[in-house]
């Protein structure tokens, strides 16, 4: 039989107080968490894709986006309250669904989080080299882009990259961080939030006086987006949407929360809210100062946040919001790694993955093994591939997952009406279906390509599921007695 592999959610909770990780984080910890994986390359990178995709109408991207991502939010933070375990949506789903179902989620997480992360890198070495260029020590032209991204070289014409180093390396340092300790990881976290929340603040003070209406028209140049063609405000939607993830990453770290039922929706809902309020109102100041247009300079531009501080008066300031990228995107490439390795950390505790995966350090604490794999598998897809390519590939699968999500926790209200609850979301029978249609609208708003890669990855996952997880599965044996 195929769906009938459940896991009980005592069975669930009972694996995660004996084989589990130490409760070391509170609803402080977790709101800066949150932010330190939300706010990151999408704010300060893929504003200038979201502008050429939509023009000013990217303003409702945004708006649309956080929409969907908050109607997540608040689905997500009643089942983490429930099962407060490492494994987010990939735990939800066994409880709910069953193994295999349970299984493509996961599956679906790696593309949300690994290639997240690998996404950030990438848009971390962009802000970077251009750093180290304008004090005189850029890298070969070559070793700032992968192969399937472009340079454009010094005569103007353009070509395929070679390997991002850069983007390769931080990816090795953030691994080497995680594996020492997550609380010290945790702590680099705060300080970095701190950083970038103080970034987009000045250049909202400076950037709003700028707003000029004219700069609003035409407002919807590309107009509202045909699905799969990735054009249009839907399209930039589904494209910036990579701006608002990571607030799920709390829910991974449940299981290293105290008093978890009352934290992790605080760490959520918080986080999110948070980083919607600034991203409103720095995509309205940013299309308000400078202008939106597709192919005009926003849109072009490698580092939109700093390029729309110089036309309105303060390069300086533009250089200093720069830095603030350089030193704070890290933060995030940290907490997607960290998210991945504690997804496939409860998928090995389950059997599905092979058992080193959750084998913990014994001086560290940590589950370094996965958190080794996780890395060079984040380091070599940073080192390739370009941005935009992996943050749509990242959020097709986070669409699914959290498509899911909203699932299970209608199904689980159905069919447990009487769990304890600590968490619940309000109004879930409108919640729940609009974030299910919000999730499949942006989906198929991604371009055909992304949405081809994303049917290619779930068949993958497929063969492996019956050429080997389902074989392992502890509950498989389990129920076989
Ligand atoms: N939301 C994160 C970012 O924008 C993944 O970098």
């Amino acid at each position: 039989m195929l769906f009938d592999r459940v896991k009980s959610l005592d069975h669930i909770l009972e694996s995660a107080r004996t084989q589990g990780l130490k409760r070391q984080l509170g609803a402080f910890d977790l709101t800066m968490l949150g932010i330190g994986a939300i706010i990151g390359t999408g704010i300060f990178v893929l504003t200038s894709v979201a502008a050429e995709k939509a023009g000013p109408g990217m303003m409702y991207s945004f708006v649309i986006a956080g929409f969907v991502c908050a109607l997540a939010a608040l689905v997500y933070s009643e089942i983490a309250a429930i099962v407060p375990v490492a494994g987010s949506a990939y735990t939800y789903s066994y409880a709910v669904f069953g193994e295999l179902i349970a299984w493509m989620v996961g599956w679906a997480l790696i593309l949300e989080y690994a290639v997240a992360a690998a996404a950030v890198a990438v848009g971390w070495s962009g802000y970077i080299n251009g750093f180290l260029h304008e004090i005189g020590y850029g890298l070969p032209l070559a070793l700032t882009a992968g192969p399937r991204d472009t340079i454009v070289l010094a005569n103007g014409t353009t070509s395929a990259g070679g390997f991002n180093l850069l983007a390769f390396l931080i990816s090795r340092f953030v691994t080497f961080l995680l594996i020492i300790g997550t609380t010290k990881s945790a702590r680099f976290t705060a300080i970095l939030v701190i950083v970038k929340i103080v970034a987009l603040s000045v250049f909202i003070v400076l950037v709003l006086p700028a707003v000029n209406a004219t700069n609003f028209e035409p407002m919807l140049p590309k107009g509202w987006g045909t699905p799969a063609s990735g054009v249009g405000v839907l399209g930039a939607a589904a494209s910036i949407f990579f701006a608002y993830i990571g607030f799920d990453a709390v829910s991974t770290a449940a299981e290293e929360t105290r008093n978890p039922n009352r934290n992790v929706p605080i760490g959520l809902i918080g986080s999110l809210g948070i980083c919607t309020i600034f991203y409103l109102i720095v995509a309205y100041a940013a299309v308000g100062a400078v202008g939106a247009q597709p192919g005009g300079e926003l849109s072009q531009s490698k580092e939109p946040q700093a390029f729309v501080l110089r036309p309105v008066g303060y390069p300086p300031i533009g250089n200093w919001v720069a830095s603030a990228a350089i030193i704070a995107l890290p933060s995030v490439v940290l907490m997607m790694i960290y998210g991945q390795t504690r997804v496939l950390f409860t998928m090995s505790r389950d059997g599905l993955i092979p058992r080193s995966f959750s084998h913990i350090h014994v001086r560290f604490h940590t589950p370094y093994f996965v958190t080794l794999v996780t890395g060079i598998a984040v380091a070599l897809f940073a080192a390739m591939f370009p941005v935009v390519m992996l943050a749509d590939v990242s959020n097709s699968g986070t669409l699914f997952a959290f498509f899911m999500v909203a699932m299970s926790v209608m199904i689980l209200r159905r069919r447990e009406p009487n769990l304890h609850r600590p968490f619940r979301t309000p109004a879930l029978w409108a919640v729940g279906p609009l974030a299910m249609a919000g999730c499949a609208l942006l989906f198929i708003s991604l371009g055909w390509g992304t949405i081809r890669l994303f049917l290619y990855w779930a068949a993958v996952g497929l063969v492996v599921y019956f050429g080997y997880a389902r074989r392992h599965s502890i509950v498989g044996k389990e129920q076989a007695g």
